[in-house]
């Protein structure tokens, strides 16, 4: 059985899954840290609005999982999601890291040397909202985001991915020189069609839905492809030389050394 330790870092580009989310809380202040501290240059992480319009930093469309708090996001000022505990739910040596917001974090990245992939999570309850509200919160949503990154500095760089072509769009029509990645967990037959149509260069997909073949055609048109959420490096091995770009895991030390 081949070992990570025998095939050496990974020849593309690694990208810390909510931070370095295998050895420290998801989505927090200290998962970016130590992401940095592992070596990685890009951390991914998931933004969405609380109630009172403040991108906080977050997957889930509660606070119940990751935090000491209940209840969903959509129904929690920043106020009181700021006051959560995000760190013991993990392990008590994390206690009193918090729900972070976008802007927060931005600043850190610039301090740690970190890029970012900014993932936008439009959750159910704001599409269950009539046709023109939902237009409404994604305008919010994607003018929050633009708000946010413009405070990065000049070493951050950020990219911004989506499961909704609707926000991609957004996004774009707001940052057209921005990297905008779509997310899929296997790709559709007409995924060429579809990135054009918002327009998006990149696919972020499941690692187990890769193919040689599909590599092939996406490096012959110029499209990217990362791969999420990979855990074990032997998995890559063979899709690197077909035009795999980067990485999107849990664990970088594991990719990096
Ligand atoms: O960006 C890749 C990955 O984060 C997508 O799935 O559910 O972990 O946000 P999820
Ligand atoms: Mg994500």
């Amino acid at each position: 059985m081949t070992h990570p330790s025998d095939i050496g870092p990974a020849p593309g580009e690694v990208q810390a899954h909510r931070g370095a989310s295998a050895i420290a809380p998801e989505n927090t202040l200290a998962a970016f840290r130590l992401a940095a501290e592992q070596g990685a240059k890009w951390v991914e992480l998931d933004v969405a609005l609380s109630a009172d319009g403040t991108l906080v930093v977050i997957h889930d469309d509660s606070v119940d999982r990751t935090s000491s708090g209940k209840g969903p996001l959509g129904n929690l000022s920043l106020a009181q999601i700021a006051a959560l505990d995000a760190g013991s739910w993990f392990d008590q040596r994390f206690a009193g890291e918090r729900i972070p917001t976008l802007a927060e974090v931005i600043s850190a990245l610039g301090e740690l040397g970190l890029s970012a992939n900014v993932e936008i999570k439009q959750h159910k309850h704001h599409k269950h909202h009539k046709h023109h509200k939902h237009h409404k919160s994604l305008d919010q949503l994607v003018h929050a985001v633009q708000a946010d990154i413009s405070q990065r500095s000049a070493q951050t760089e950020i990219m911004i991915s989506s499961f909704d072509p609707e926000a991609l769009r957004a996004m774009h029509g707001l940052e057209p020189d921005l990297e905008m990645a779509m997310l899929w967990g296997r790709p559709p037959e007409d995924w060429a069609g579809q990135l054009a149509a918002i327009p998006a260069t990149t696919i972020h997909m499941h690692y187990k839905a890769l193919s040689i073949g599909m590599l092939e055609e996406t490096t012959r048109r110029g499209i990217k492809v990362r791969a999420w959420t990979c855990n074990d490096p032997v998995q890559l091995i063979s899709f690197w030389g077909a035009g795999l770009t980067g990485v999107i895991t849990d664990n970088p030390a594991l990719f990096l050394e």
